[in-house]
């Protein structure tokens, strides 16, 4: 079975969030259950492309309305990844420093089209197409209804849903950007008066996908505007858990650590990374260690993080650390709790700290308002780290309240209250040594590999492949 899965992310060659870390590392699993799965993705410019080398394999000009664009189909030449991978070369609009930006529309329709077009001229097409969020949404429609593309429409397609809460909106005023199509099927596009990518790929795909089965079922009652769409089309519906590449994000073997460790050298080993974070942010080691690693936005409940921090280091003995960024308010207002003493934060984006940190900490603060499955909690967890929860979407699916006989803190809602009293219940178990140890080895004990839903991906394709 051969699969190509389409997306804007793709970890190590580009990333913003756990998109990337899900497609960079399914297809290696897929790929190891004999099935022939490969990624293709914009060329960006990004240290990856710039120390690799790509061979060019074809060639074409696509049309964005009336504008004749050139671009290129780049394969890379090493085989490390373990599947190809393939870049959409549009140099005018996809070859820049960042993955997203204000002219996203263009430049992700570029990127579907080129798709596409170099998809059309393939001998032997791919049996299916996954497609991940909104930016490649308009693709199960295109290969569905665009007269360009009508020899595409007998090969399925998948759509996952990583994040409903973006949706690639635009005005049908650019609908002649899209491919021509019967305009009396216009209405595909459509949702409450605007084209809507990920409306477009939920109507047209032959499957849909959200990364945990709970957040299928919260999507029909919260998703920002769709729930009447996600109920409508319940039947080709299905939640499948992400899994984590247990390769890359392995303690024992893990090269940004400054100390490598398994289960039976977990307590040295998270002592010494603890030590070089304290060390590194000016923070007391002998107080229990609460972290987040994550975008600033609403969703993940950032706007409330300066009042629960101070609440929660005015009430408890301990220290907290951020790594993150997103929006500027929280950002600056963070800056300012710096001056508090058990407090410190990174403003920024740096993989190799993440790692330490999933290492070093105690605890891993995961408030999120909107959570479709969350990595971070599974990261957490393989460092044996205890996860200190909102249980909504993913985080409920993988995370069980210690007083549940589990093995992690969980809340209910997020207000600046229920988080600090989760923190407080956390304080609580740090106290006692020897229970937070034995959790400690119980979640590195929890597989969240690919293994399992990989399969369960291969399930669904075959059961559309005619
Ligand atoms: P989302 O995709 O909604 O941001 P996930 O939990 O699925 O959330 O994945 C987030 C991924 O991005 C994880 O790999 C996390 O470690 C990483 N990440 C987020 N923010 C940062 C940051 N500031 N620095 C390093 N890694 C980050
Ligand atoms: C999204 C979601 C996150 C999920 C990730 C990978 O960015 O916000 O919950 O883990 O995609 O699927």
């Amino acid at each position: 079975m051969n699969v190509l899965h389409i997306s804007a992310e793709c970890y190590p060659i580009a990333k913003v969030g756990g998109l990337a870390d899900v497609v960079g590392s399914l297809p290696k699993y897929q790929q190891k259950i004999g099935m022939n799965s490969n990624v293709v993705m914009p060329y960006y410019d990004t240290v990856f492309s710039q120390n690799n080398a790509f061979k060019s394999i074809y060639k074409n000009t696509l049309l964005l309305g009336e504008r004749v664009i050139n671009f290129k189909i780049l394969k890379l030449e090493n085989t490390n990844l373990g599947y190809d991978l393939f870049c959409v070369d549009v140099p005018e609009l996809l070859f820049k420093d960042y993955v997203y930006s204000s002219d996203d529309t263009e430049r992700f329709l570029a990127f579907q089209i080129a798709t596409l077009d170099w998809i059309l001229s393939l001998k032997q097409k791919p049996n299916l197409i996954h497609t991940h969020d909104h930016h490649t949404g308009l693709i199960p429609f295109m290969m569905s209804q665009s007269f360009k593309y009508k020899s595409l429409k007998n090969i399925p397609t998948v759509i996952s849903i990583h994040n409903a809460q973006y949706q690639g909106w635009f005005s049908h005023e650019k609908s002649h950007l899209i491919p021509s199509f019967d305009s009396e099927n216009a209405g595909l596009l459509d949702w409450d008066g605007a084209i809507n990518s990920l409306a477009a790929g939920v109507k047209c795909a032959w499957s849909v996908t959200t990364v945990s089965p709970s957040y299928m079922e919260e999507l029909k009652q919260k998703a920002n505007g769709l729930e009447n769409l996600f109920s409508h089309e319940d039947t080709k519906c299905l939640g499948i858990l992400n899994g984590i590449d247990w390769n890359v994000w392995n303690p024992e073997t893990d090269p940004y650590l400054h100390k490598n460790y398994s289960k039976t050298s977990l307590i040295s080993g998270k002592k010494a990374s603890k030590k070089w974070l304290c060390n590194k942010f000016g923070l007391d080691v002998s107080k229990p260690l609460f972290t987040f690693i994550g975008r600033l936005v609403h969703e993940k409940g950032s706007d409330l993080f300066p009042a629960v921090f101070e609440k929660a280091l005015n009430e408890n003995d301990i220290s907290i650390l951020l790594l993150g960024s997103g929006d500027k308010e929280t950002e600056t207002q963070l800056e300012t709790l710096k001056s508090l003493k058990n407090f410190n934060a990174f403003i920024g984006y740096d993989e190799s700290l993440s790692h330490r940190i999933y290492a070093g900490a105690d605890f891993l603060l995961m408030p999120s308002r909107v959570e479709p499955c969350g990595l971070n909690q599974m990261y957490a967890l393989r460092y044996g780290t205890i996860p200190v929860v909102n249980a909504i979407g993913g985080l409920k699916d993988t995370v069980i309240d210690v007083d549940n006989k589990g093995f992690g803190i969980c809340h209910d809602g997020v207000t600046v209250e229920k988080i600090v009293h989760a923190i407080e219940r956390a304080n609580t178990l740090y106290l006692d040594q020897k229970k937070y140890k034995q959790i400690s080895k119980k979640l590195m004990s929890i597989d969240h590999s690919w293994d399992h839903s990989a399969q369960e991906y291969v399930n669904l394709y075959q059961s559309l492949i005619l």
